[in-house]
Parts: C-alpha cells; sequence; structure tokens
C-alpha cells in the first residue's frame, strides 16, 4: 500500500480500497482502464490480486522480476502475482500452516495462466538442492502435458482447461518444494465426441496426428491428417493461429519421459489415444429392420487391436445392449442412433479413464514419501462461470460450483474482516452487499432445492421425464426472485425463453439453462458425481488442507474447516471477448466486476477504514513528520503513532487505534500524510545531503589539516636540522678561527691555516680598497699582517711602481723636462738644505723676468749668447751689505747682474769656480770666482727667492753641478783678491739679513719651515 501510495498519481490507484470514491463503479472501473491501458494488468483490493487479461506476452514474468518480489513486504511494490505468491509462501513459513490460493474468473480470464506464474515463482524462487530439482521440474513440465489431455480451444478460449484442477505444492519445514500433488475434477468428456462451432477437441489428438512421428503413427494405424477422423472435423477449425500442435507435441513428448513415463506407458497411452479416433470413424448401417450393423470394420480392427478387446466383444458391446433379466441375459440390437451413443460413451469413458490415469501417474512422480511435517500451499484452478447459447447440466453444475465459491469467498473476506476488528478492538459495523446464499440456498436446500427435486423426479415412480422435473421446479420455486421459466415470467421475458427453459440469476449474472437431458444425465452414473462436484470440491479443499482422508459431507462443516485456513484471492477479468490485445470492453469488464463481487469485496474491505497498517509499520514510514518522533521514537510505537497523528491534526472520527495497528477511516487522510511525507521526504534528503556534505567536507578539512601540520612538522624538523648544522659548522668554523688566532704566528698548519687564508683575504680585501692613490702617499699603504709582511712589501713596491709608471706615462715633455731638472735639484741639495723639501713642490718656470721686463740696451748686449733664464735677486755689496735690486740673467755662457741698463757683473761661467748655499732655509746664494785680478770685483752674494731654480738652472747651462755646494755653518767669500768676507747664518724669530757687528753678514731665518722629514 505504501508503494501503491506513492504511485498513485501516475497510474490510477494500485490498491483499490484507497479509491476515495470506492462505492461508485464506474471509478472502480474507470482505475482499472487507466492502468490497463499502461500495461498494469494487476491492482489489489487489499490483499486481493484483481488480474485483467493483457492478452499479449508482458516483460513482467523475468527471472529478474521474481528477485524483485522475493521476501518483499506485500504493499511495498507495484501489485503482482509474484508479490501474493511470495506473501503466501512467506505467511505459510512464517505461521507454519497451510494456505490456497483460489484463482477465479470466467473461462479465458487467464486462470491458468495465473497458476502457472505461481508455480514458477515457487519453483525459481524457493531454494533448492538437486535433489529437489527433479521434483520442481516435474512439477512444472506436468502442466503441459495436462493442458495437451485436459484443455481444448473454445470460443472464449484457444487453451481453455476443460477440467477442474486443484495442484498443491508441499514445502518441507525449510521451505523446499517437496512435493506435489494434482487432482482433476470434471473433465468435459462430452468434448471428445462432439464440439461447438468454432471449438476444437482436446489438444493431443491434434497434436498426435499433426506432430506424431510416422512410425508412430504407423504402429497406430493414423494418418497424419486431422481431416480424415471424425471428431476432429465437426468444427473445421483444426487449425488454430495461436496453436503450433507440431512444438506442443515435442513438449509433450519431452514432459512425458521428465515425469517417469516410460516407452511401453507412452505406447499404450498414445494407443488409447489412437482407439479413440479410429473409435469416433466406426460407421454403422441401419439393416432392414432398422438396427445397427457395422459393416466396413478396419477401424474396428484397430480400435481392437489397440485396446487389446476381442473384436467380436467389441462389435457386440457397440450394437447390441444387454438387458439382465432375472438369471438371463438378453442382447437387445441398438439402433443406429443408440449404437452411435454407446459408441461415444465408451470413447468419453476411454478418454475419462485415461486421463485420471495420466493425473495419478503424474502424482506419482511428483509425491514426496518422506513422513516429516510439511505444509502446502494449494493453488485451485477451477473453470470460471459460464454462459453459452445452449446450457446443459454440466453449465449447471460448473456454474452452481462457481456460486458457492463466491458464498465461500465472502464468508472468509468478511469473517476475515470481522475478525481483524474484533482482535484489534474496533467496533464492527454492518456492511451492505449482496450475499449470494440465497441462489445457493436455492439449488442445494433440503427438499426444497433444485438438486432435492431433480433426485425425487429420478427415484419417483411412474414416467418422469425433464419436462414432468421442470413443473416440479415450477411447483416448488415459483415464487423465488432467482428463478424463472417460461411459464412463471412476463410476456416480455416469455419471449427469451423457450418452453423447455428454466433461467437462474445467479450472481454473476443470468443463465438460461435447457432442460433436456437432465433426468438422464442425472441417471447416468457417468454423469452421477458431477452434482456432487461442488461436494466434491469441498473435499478436495478438505483432504488437502486437513490432511485428513475422512470425507465429510457436511457442507457447512467443511467451510467451517476452511474458514480456519488463509486463503489468497486472485480474481482473473477478461479485457474483451476477442482475446485482443490492449482493448479493455468496458461493458464486459463491468459485468465481471460486479458478478464476481469485486465492488462488495471493497465495500467490505473499506467497511469502516480505508487503511489499517501495525504500529510499527506505520510509524517507521511517517516518523520524520513530528519532531518529537524524529529520528527515534523511544517509547511503545502506540504512543509513538498517537503523538504523530495528534502532531499531524488527525481529527479524532478520521483514525482509531486497535491494539496493534491504526486505523484510518479516509483514503484522503493518508494521502495527505503521504503529500506531507513526500515534500518532507525531500527536505529531509537535503538535511541529511547538507549533514553529509558538512561531514565529508569537515572530515576534508581535517585531513588537509593533519596534512598540513604534518608538513610544517617535516619542514620545521628540516629546518630545524639544518639550523643545527649551521650552528655546529659555525662553532667548528669559530674554534678554528679562535686557535687559528691563537697559532696565528706559528708556521702553517692545519689548525691555522684556514684563519691565515682568511687573514690574508681580509687583509688583500682591505688594501684593495684603501690603496694609496698618489706617489706622493707614503704613509697610508695598510700595515700588514705578519703573515703578509714581505707580500705586503712586494705589493707596495709594486703598487708604486705601477704607480710611477702610471704617473710617468701620463706626464708631458714640458713637465719631464721640469722634473729633469727637478731630479738635478734633488740631487744638488736633498738632504742638504732645509728649504729643499717646500721647494720640491714648487714648480719651476721658464723664467721670471720675461724679455720684455729686460732692458732693451741689455738685450741689444747680451742676445747673441741666448739668454736662458732671468730672475730678480737681491745683491748684497761685497763692501757694507747694502742689499740691491737686481736682474740675475744666464745667459748660454755667463750670467749677468743687471741694473736697469746697466751690466753690473758679468760672471764667465769659465770663471765660476763655485757656488755655495748654507744648509738653513735661507735664501743667500754665494758665487765664488775665480780672480787674480784685483779689479775685479769679488765674490757675488745675493738673495735670491728662486733658490733652487736658480743653481739648478745654472748647473744645467753653466754644467756647475758639481761646483755647487751646501755648507755647513758660515761661508767665507773673497770680498776682492785676496781679501775675504764671512756670511752667518742662523734661525731667528724674524728673518732678516744684515751686518753683523763682527763684520759678517748676518743671515737670520724664521724657523718655520719643516725639514722633509719632519713631513714625513
Ligand atoms: N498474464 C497473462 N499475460 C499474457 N497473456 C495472458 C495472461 N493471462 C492470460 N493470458 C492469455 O489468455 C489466454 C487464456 O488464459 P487462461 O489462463 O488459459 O484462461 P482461463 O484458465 O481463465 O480460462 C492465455 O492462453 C493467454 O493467451
Ligand atoms: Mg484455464
Amino acid at each position: 500500500m505504501e508503494g501503491a501510495l506513492t504511485a498513485r498519481d501516475r497510474v490510477g490507484i494500485q490498491d483499490f480500497v484507497l479509491l476515495d470514491t470506492h462505492t461508485s463503479e464506474t471509478a472502480f472501473l474507470g482505475n482499472l482502464k487507466k492502468r490497463f491501458s499502461e500495461d498494469l494488468i494487476y491492482t489489489y483490493i487489499g490483499t486481493l490480486l484483481v488480474s485483467v487479461n493483457p492478452y499479449k506476452e508482458l516483460d513482467i514474468y523475468s527471472k529478474k522480476q521474481m528477485d524483485i518480489y522475493m521476501g518483499v513486504n506485500f504493499f511495498e511494490l507495484p501489485p503482482h502475482i509474484y508479490a501474493l505468491a511470495d506473501n503466501a509462501y512467506h505467511t505459510m513459513m512464517a505461521e507454519a500452516n497451510n494456505h490456497f490460493i483460489l484463482i477465479s474468473g470466467e473461462s479465458g480470464a487467464g486462470k491458468t495462466e495465473a497458476s502457472k506464474k505461481i508455480l514458477q515463482y515457487y519453483a525459481v524462487s524457493c531454494p533448492s538442492t538437486t535433489l529437489l530439482d527433479s521434483v520442481r521440474d516435474r512439477m512444472l513440465v506436468s502442466n503441459p502435458v495436462l493442458e495437451a489431455f485436459g484443455n481444448a480451444k473454445t470460443l472464449k478460449n484457444d487453451n481453455s482447461s476443460r477440467f477442474g484442477k486443484y495442484m498443491d505444492i508441499q514445502f518441507d519445514i525449510q521451505g523446499d518444494a517437496v512435493g506435489g500433488h494434482i487432482l482433476s475434477y470434471l473433465l468435459e468428456k462430452s468434448r471428445v465426441v462432439h464440439q461447438n462451432h468454432g471449438e476444437r477437441n482436446f489438444h493431443i489428438f491434434y497434436q498426435l496426428v499433426e506432430g506424431g512421428e510416422e512410425d508412430l503413427l504407423h504402429q497406430l494405424g493414423l494418418e497424419s491428417n486431422c481431416q480424415h477422423y471424425s471428431y476432429l472435423v465437426q468444427d473445421e477449425c483444426a487449425n488454430v493461429t495461436s496453436i503450433n500442435d507440431k512444438n506442443d507435441w515435442k513438449t509433450v513428448r519431452n514432459a512425458l519421459s521428465v515425469i517417469d513415463f516410460d516407452e511401453s506407458d507412452i505406447q499404450h497411452l498414445f494407443g488409447i489415444i489412437a482407439s479413440v479416433l479410429h473409435l469416433g470413424n466406426v460407421q454403422f448401417e441401419a439393416d432392414s429392420k432398422g438396427y445397427a450393423t457395422l459393416n466396413k470394420n478396419t477401424e474396428l480392427r484397430w480400435v481392437s487391436t489397440l485396446l487389446g478387446i476381442n473384436v467380436q466383444v467389441l462389435q457386440e458391446g457397440l450394437t447390441y445392449r444387454k438387458i439382465e433379466a432375472k438369471t438371463d441375459e438378453v442382447l437387445s440390437p441398438f439402433t443406429v442412433d443408440h449404437a452411435i451413443y454407446a459408441r461415444n460413451a465408451l470413447a468419453k469413458a476411454i478418454y475419462g479413464r485415461t486421463f485420471t490415469w495420466l493425473v495419478n501417474k503424474i502424482n506419482d512422480s511428483m509425491e514426496n514419501k518422506e513422513p516429516s511435517r510439511k505444509t502446502v500451499i494449494g493453488l485451485l484452478d477451477i473453470y470460471g462461470f459460464e454462459v453459452f447459447y445452449v446450457n446443459s447440466f454440466e453449465q449447471f453444475c460448473i456454474n452452481y460450483c462457481n456460486e458457492k465459491l463466491q458464498q465461500l469467498f465472502i464468508q472468509l473476506t468478511l469473517k476475515s474482516e470481522q475478525e481483524e476488528y474484533e482482535a484489534e478492538g474496533i467496533g464492527w459495523e454492518p456492511v451492505q452487499f449482496f450475499n449470494n446464499k440465497i441462489i445457493c440456498d436455492l439449488v442445494e436446500e433440503k427438499h426444497r432445492g433444485i438438486i432435492s427435486v431433480l433426485d425425487e423426479e429420478c427415484l419417483r415412480p411412474g414416467e418422469a421425464t425433464d419436462f414432468t422435473f421442470l413443473e416440479k421446479l415450477e411447483e416448488k420455486m415459483g415464487s423465488h426472485p432467482h428463478f424463472i421459466t417460461h411459464k412463471l415470467s412476463d410476456k416480455k421475458i416469455r419471449k427469451t425463453l423457450d418452453r423447455g427453459d428454466f433461467r437462474l440469476l445467479h450472481y454473476a449474472g443470468e443463465v438460461t439453462y435447457g432442460v433436456v437431458g437432465f433426468i438422464d444425465k442425472n441417471n447416468d452414473m457417468l454423469y452421477r458425481n458431477i452434482k456432487y462436484v461442488s461436494l466434491l470440491l469441498w473435499s478436495i479443499i478438505h483432504v488437502y488442507l486437513t490432511d485428513k482422508l475422512q470425507f465429510k459431507s457436511s457442507l457447512l462443516g467443511l467451510t467451517d474447516i476452511l474458514m480456519s485456513k488463509e486463503p489468497w484471492y486472485v480474481r482473473c477479468l477478461k479485457s474483451n471477448e476477442s482475446k485482443q490485445p490492449g482493448r479493455f470492453d468496458d461493458v464486459l469488464v463491468r459485468h465481471q466486476v460486479k458478478y464476481l463481487g469485486l465492488m462488495e469485496h471493497l465495500r467490505v474491505r473499506r467497511a469502516g477504514f480505508a487503511y489499517r497498517r501495525r504500529y510499527e509499520l506505520f510509524l517507521q514510514r511517517y516518523k520524520p513528520l513530528c519532531p518529537a518522533t524524529w529520528p527515534h521514537w523511544r517509547g511503545v510505537a502506540a504512543e509513538g503513532v498517537e503523538v504523530l497523528v495528534q502532531h499531524l491534526g488527525y481529527l479524532p472520527d478520521e483514525y482509531k487505534m486497535g491494539r496493534t495497528k491504526i486505523f484510518i477511516r479516509h483514503p484522503r487522510t493518508l494521502f495527505a500524510t503521504e503529500d506531507a511525507f513526500e515534500v518532507c521526504k525531500h527536505k529531509l534528503a537535503s538535511r541529511i545531503q547538507a549533514q553529509y556534505k558538512g561531514y565529508r567536507q569537515k572530515g576534508e578539512f581535517r585531513r588537509q589539516k593533519e596534512a598540513a601540520t604534518k608538513i610544517e612538522t617535516c619542514w620545521r624538523g628540516v629546518q630545524a636540522r639544518k639550523e643545527k648544522e649551521r650552528r655546529q659548522w659555525a662553532v667548528k668554523v669559530i674554534k678554528k678561527f679562535i686557535k687559528g688566532y691563537m697559532t696565528r704566528g706559528e708556521a702553517k698548519t692545519t689548525d691555522n691555516s684556514e684563519y691565515l687564508a682568511f687573514v690574508r683575504q681580509n687583509y688583500l680585501n682591505r688594501l684593495k680598497d684603501n690603496l694609496p692613490k698618489t706617489v706622493l702617499d707614503k704613509i697610508s699603504w695598510l700595515t700588514p699582517p705578519p703573515v703578509l709582511t714581505e707580500a705586503s712589501a712586494i705589493l707596495r713596491q709594486l703598487h708604486m711602481r705601477v704607480m710611477v709608471t702610471r704617473y710617468v706615462r701620463g706626464i708631458t715633455a714640458q713637465q719631464k723636462a721640469q722634473l729633469q731638472l727637478k731630479g738635478i735639484t734633488s740631487v744638488i741639495f736633498k738632504d742638504k738644505k732645509d728649504s729643499y723639501p717646500q721647494s720640491v713642490s714648487q714648480p719651476f718656470v721658464d723664467t721670471r723676468i720675461s724679455e720684455q721686463d729686460i732692458n732693451m740696451k741689455i738685450l741689444q748686449i747680451i742676445r747673441h749668447e741666448r739668454i736662458k733664464y732671468s730672475v730678480p735677486v737681491v745683491k748684497y755689496d761685497r763692501n757694507g751689505f747694502k742689499p740691491r735690486p737686481r736682474q740675475l740673467i744666464l745667459t748660454q755662457t755667463a750670467a749677468y747682474v743687471v741694473d736697469e741698463a746697466k751690466i753690473k757683473q758679468k760672471v764667465q761661467y769659465t770663471t765660476l769656480k763655485g757656488v755655495s748655499v748654507s744648509t738653513l732655509s735661507d735664501s743667500i746664494i754665494i758665487f765664488h770666482i775665480a780672480s787674480e785680478d784685483v779689479k775685479q770685483k769679488g765674490d757675488l752674494v745675493i738673495q735670491c727667492d728662486h733658490l733652487f731654480e736658480v743653481l739648478t738652472k745654472l748647473s744645467v747651462v753653466a754644467n756647475k753641478q758639481s761646483a755647487i755646494n751646501v755648507v755647513q755653518g758660515s761661508i767665507s767669500f773673497q770680498i776682492q783678491a785676496g781679501k775675504e768676507g764671512i756670511v752667518d747664518f742662523s734661525s731667528g724669530q724674524e728673518s732678516m739679513v744684515y751686518k753683523d757687528k763682527n763684520g759678517h753678514l748676518m743671515v737670520v731665518r724664521t724657523k718655520t719651515a719643516q725639514t722633509y722629514k719632519d713631513l714625513l
């Protein structure tokens, strides 16, 4: 039902109980039709299964389908015959009791198919062992054999079962199908000798004739041609498209060997079948008195051979009646009609007995001889309610039988419903439905029923005929609402009835029976049992449901026993009369729905409450709808359900709480709940999804975090190890450094080599950046560490050279000349005269007095000697030492002291003995001149600010380098020949030159100048 709830909108409603307008036949049919159009042939009414014949193969019977339905709750999946079969099986296993599945419906509605499906389901789905497989195989293959012998094409059904069949399947305690038993009843033997228009004889005849091997046919004296046999050609429809006799023959032949038929059995069986065909061809002719004679008796011979009966005896039996009068036997000849009747009676009898034998044989092969306890599921496939154009005693019995089944059905369903209410402690409300008991009574009531009347009529003395029987019926039943005859009916109805007819208003509809033959058939022993078919039926059910081989004639008692069993119902409906797929004949179906009492059944099921479900199941399904019950209800289920429905707002009259189940009155209440559940399910799904996603995300996050931590830890470890290594390395390096430092003075060892290398490198690096920039920079050279003293000295030298080279390369010719001069100066004065160092940086010039500043006269006098250098000087007089400013002009040959235009003194270089200067920083120069001549002026004392320049020039021009002396202390000079003067030198506060008291020239010089050495 839960499955039905979810699927209800798509293809109608899967369970009629949930039909809101459950009293409307139209709604009922509408639902059936809607589903049928979608090939959904099964629909429930509670646990009853309604099946509509689709007349086409549906893909719903595969092994896969069986697996789907196995062990699943009845209501969870779409309705199916497998669901019913499975549920019966599981209930049987759980409760260890017997069950029967009652399949009903009119001819061609699908009863036999349904029973086959159930059988297949058990064969495939029950547990199995190899030992049991053979039992199963037999159960399955017995079917085509039975159908070959017991089924025939009728107008209603190409494969109509012409016998009633009850089959039980026995299960052992483990649920294995261990055995089976078939009971057949009421084989329609008349079909052997006569078929209505458009119908056929039993399939086996055609199968044998069409499919039988040549040898076999030869042995049986048959020809491979149905037209040849009068029992087969009556209705010229030997060939039916839906039937393939040749194939079926093979199936049957195979099946026979599976179910333990040996070759001689098979020989005999077909011998008998052939004998019936031969018998049908036996022709009688009338002699002169009108008695039957047998002329051409080849057919008879075949019958005799095949049955093993003396031809004579056979011939006699077919043409004479044996009358036993007291002690004598008198043979009375038959008329042709009588003879034919006898021949047909024989054929029917032979066939009937053969059928019984066959069933027994099948039963032997399926029998389970184990004495252990077994439970059974019975399958009752009776042939259903029949209405033909002409209905006879057989139809009367069959329809009565169906009437009884309906009665049983009503009682059982009503009872079970009522019992459920009682068990659940819920008040029972009476239900209105048609009870067919009145019709059953009409037929079976003692002394008053139709059967009693018939029996009485047969037994009473005097001439009894079918018509006197009819009169009796009219007498007794005249006023019965379900009984009508020609005489009893009004004008309108009378037209539809013959004089010899009576009409019964069965629960399934009106049936008109022709009274002809009733008395005969009731008397005939061959027919006798038919009357008791229903009794027989009860006995069958009874015997197999109670395991007692005790026949109880009391219907009441049997019904009681039956009612203690578990019945399951399959109601088969025909969708149309023409066996067409996809056609849904409303009128036809409506009729069947009506007479099968489906509406009544639904009403009974819906008497009070449309829906009921065990508290646990109800709670399990709907608990998400109430916060108090979701996700778990820990208390008693019933209380949980109460809380739940209160929460849902069920009104008090909409539901009732039973002992174990909740009952809901209207489907709409349930639908509303189900709709809420659908909505909630989605919400729940998204919540669960969200939770799950969150959970997944969290997990993912945790994993990532863990991973991150791990990586971090590893990384830190790596870092720490690196750091440690670095420190260890540093410690080692520092240690080495310290050790190196301490041993730096020692010879190179492993301990100090690195340190020394470092020191070297460090020194060289520093040196590189701090090299002296000029040649003159003699002090900024970095002090080398001891290891590098030597190298440093070399480098210093190298550097100096480089600088010098660079310097030298950079100087001009002029500078060069200057330097050469300076070099000369250096040779002469360096370390000798105090003022020399200051002079070094003073560049020399070509001349201190340009030629323009020299008097023209002078120039004219000395130009030819070429003037090399001129400088202003102060000349001290030899006597008195008076300072006189003069120009000193050096030419190629002589030095001139010039005062304006006068040459005061000319000193030939050749006469120049020497030149003296003091060691001090004064600028007095004394020219010593050789003179023997007294007239000649004496030595020259001058003061010149450019002392070094003038003397250097002089030494170069006059080549007098060696003549220049730096003299310590005073310097004497010749005032004139033979007369000597002295120049004293000293340093003092103030520079001055004066004539001292002793007559010496005193030259004082401030001591500002520093010595070159001081500068360094
Ligand atoms: N479930 C079904 N699926 C397909 N065809 C079916 C089904 N039930 C019945 N039929 C068809 O209807 C025919 C008659 O069914 P059958 O069971 O012999 O009827 P019944 O036994 O009620 O007289 C079958 O031969 C088959 O062609
Ligand atoms: Mg059938």
